[in-house]
């Protein structure tokens, strides 16, 4: 590394993760994440706890990441973070740090908004996709589609009116008695189950919204009249309960992903956010893409979830571009593309 390279240095802690990454010249070097496990046994997370944890986790990270790329805090040239959307609270402890590290070695401050550095995690490692290309962001806070014209420049052309399809996976899976989050061991159990073995309702909204808080519901009821006939319907079923709420969310994505590629004539498509982890997910996408001639991108796992790597990476953007914050900028729990 050259003495004239730009070192960021970025923060991420808008939800449970509380992560630090270097980048230098638009190559992340690191992506350190401390995962809160306090918020398992609550069944979801609990903002004032995530808070805590943050303010307990962000120095040691933000050590770890800087000792790792082998540099000082006097080399760097900017200091990078979230600015929002997420739980107030926890943006506050990234922003505050941010700010006062910016402020005492007088360097630029970056402020990075959540949505669209997820999107921007593509362009961590190859292959990357090319402009135009449509983007599914699914995770435990967001479904959006978003259309990516350049890199700072994004138009959000759909997304949920209510719950996240994480957030419709997790608590669909607490209704089934599993702990949180209930995403990954739905994707387990559903491996071994029928899609087809029960029908929950397929919500299509207007245009390219989507709506994940009816499945909720359906599976409420559903369960409580089974169990009523008989106690041990969940355990008897599990795997094809867990196959069949996972088809439905699928079958939701899929619908409006596809309408979007119709209707921008697009054949970049990509996939971002802790859930395209999901298998039955990516199988879906993989087979579309061969079906349709798409050309598919999945980021690896590790920037998909929440992480700083891909804050590093959109900063490494507003840095070219010159978009820099004051030191007065304060977080934004809501904040559009
Ligand atoms: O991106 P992420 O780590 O955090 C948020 O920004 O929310 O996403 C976490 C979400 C959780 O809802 C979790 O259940 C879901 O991603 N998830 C999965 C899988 N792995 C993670 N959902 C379904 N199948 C999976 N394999
Ligand atoms: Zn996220």
């Amino acid at each position: 590394m050259g003495t004239n390279d730009n070192f960021i240095l970025a923060i991420e802690s808008s939800c449970d993760e509380t992560s630090a990454s270097v980048i230098v010249d638009g190559k992340v070097l690191n992506n350190i994440v401390a995962t809160q496990s306090v918020h398992e046994k609550y069944g979801g997370v609990v903002p004032e706890l995530a808070s805590r944890a943050h303010q307990e986790n962000l120095i040691p990270v933000v050590q770890e990441a800087v000792l790792s790329a082998g540099i000082t805090l006097d080399q760097l040239s900017a200091v990078a973070f979230t600015r929002g959307p997420g739980l107030m609270g926890s943006l506050l402890v990234g922003v505050s740090f941010a700010k006062a590290l910016a402020f005492a070695r007088n360097i630029p401050l970056i402020e990075v908004n959540h949505m669209q550095a997820h999107i921007l995690a593509h362009f961590i490692d190859d292959p990357k996709p090319n402009f135009p290309f449509i983007c599914l962001t699914v995770s435990g806070g967001h479904t959006q589609l978003v259309l990516v014209k350049d890199f700072l420049d994004m138009e959000v052309i759909g997304e949920t009116q209510d719950d996240a399809v994480g957030e419709a996976f997790d608590k669909t899976a607490k209704l089934l008695g599993l702990p949180y989050p209930g995403g990954p061991l739905i994707d387990k159990y559903a491996k071994d189950g029928n899609p087809k073995a029960f029908k929950f309702p397929v919500t299509r909204m207007a245009g390219l919204n989507y709506s994940f808080s009816g499945i909720k519901t359906a599976v409420l009821y559903f369960l409580r009249d089974q169990l009523k006939e008989n106690p041990k319907f969940i355990e008897e079923n599990l795997e094809d309960l867990c196959a069949s709420i996972q088809w439905t969310l699928i079958e939701m994505l899929q619908i409006k992903l596809k309408e979007a590629v119709k209707r921008y004539g697009v054949k970049e498509v990509a996939i971002a956010g802790g859930v395209s982890a999901n298998s039955g997910l990516r199988n879906t996408l993989n087979e579309l893409a061969i079906t349709k001639g798409w050309n598919l991108y999945i980021p690896k796992f590790e920037y998909c979830t929440d992480n700083a790597g891909m804050i590093a990476m959109a900063a490494h953007y507003k840095y070219l571009a010159r978009e820099f914050s004051t030191y007065d900028v304060t977080p934004l729990a809501k904040m559009k593309i």
